[in-house]
């Protein structure tokens, strides 16, 4: 893959109009990072083919070989639409997903993307935030495209991939210009106002079901009620009371 594989006649107006390629990394987000706090221009993407140390969430590792999508985009929001960027990036992958497989996906709280009920995408957002100044946000997304999951048996229970689903080999060039321009209309949509909160809540699967969420060292039991605009979770306890939970690992009980 080229960097002008991906740029050429990209629809989009800074998403990806500059793509960093490496063969392969540590990690897409640490390399982005690098280039954040040089001041890369608004949009800079960079990708690898695979990553040695990729990261998930809660510190995670993220295992990405060969065959999978690892990208990072460079984006500088104002405080208020960074709750927004979860969101964007989950909705986005769903919406191409859709487009380039013609696969469903659902999205599990608060980010993951699932085909038939098991994780095909993970996003990892990370940022800079000094007082109420957004130095720097960074989406990290990572598909499993061309893998056979029985070749991870670690993963294989929960994890599924692109091919796997559909029987067939699925082009990672289409899947990564159609992010790109998809992140780029939502993120530019919500920045204009519209919002992208209601499609998100639709999409996901979680809303309704018994759930255990893991949150820093706590773990809620309930019921996943709703969630707020700003993307955290409402989840009814047995007691009857209402927590919102901001950020943490939700496992579906049923
Ligand atoms: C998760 O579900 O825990 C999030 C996984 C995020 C993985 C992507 S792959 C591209 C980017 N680089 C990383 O090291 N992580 C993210």
């Amino acid at each position: 893959m080229s960097p002008a594989s991906i740029t050429n006649n990209l629809e989009t107006r800074f998403i990806g109009q500059r793509v960093i390629y490496k063969p392969r990394l540590t990690s897409t987000m640490d390399a982005a990072k690098r280039e954040a706090q040089q001041g890369a221009i608004e949009g800079t993407v960079v990708i690898t083919d695979e990553q040695t140390a990729g990261k998930g969430r809660i510190k995670r590792p993220w295992l990405s070989p060969k065959g999978s999508i690892a990208l990072s985009i460079i984006l500088y929001p104002s405080l208020a639409y960074l709750s927004s960027l979860i969101m964007v990036a989950s909705l986005a992958v769903a919406r191409c997903i859709e487009k380039v497989t013609g696969l469903k996906s659902q999205i599990k709280w608060p980010n993951d993307v699932l085909v038939n009920g098991k994780k095909v995408c993970g996003i990892l957002i990370e940022s800079d935030v000094r007082g109420n100044i957004v130095d720097y946000a960074i989406i990290g997304i990572g598909i499993n495209v061309n893998l056979r999951l029985s070749d991870f048996p670690e993963i294989s229970p929960t994890a599924t991939s692109l091919s796997d689903e559909l029987g067939r080999d699925v082009s990672q060039l289409d899947m990564i210009r159609c992010l790109l321009a998809e992140t780029e209309r939502l993120f530019l949509a919500s920045q204009a106002g519209e919002s992208v909160y209601e499609e998100w809540r639709d999409n996901l699967v979680t809303l309704g079901k018994k759930v255990q969420v893991r949150s820093g060292e706590t773990t809620y039991k309930g019921t996943a009620e709703s969630v707020a605009c700003d993307g955290s979770l409402l989840l009814r306890q047995s007691n009857g009371s209402l927590t919102k939970i901001v950020a943490g690992d939700v496992t579906l009980r049923e």
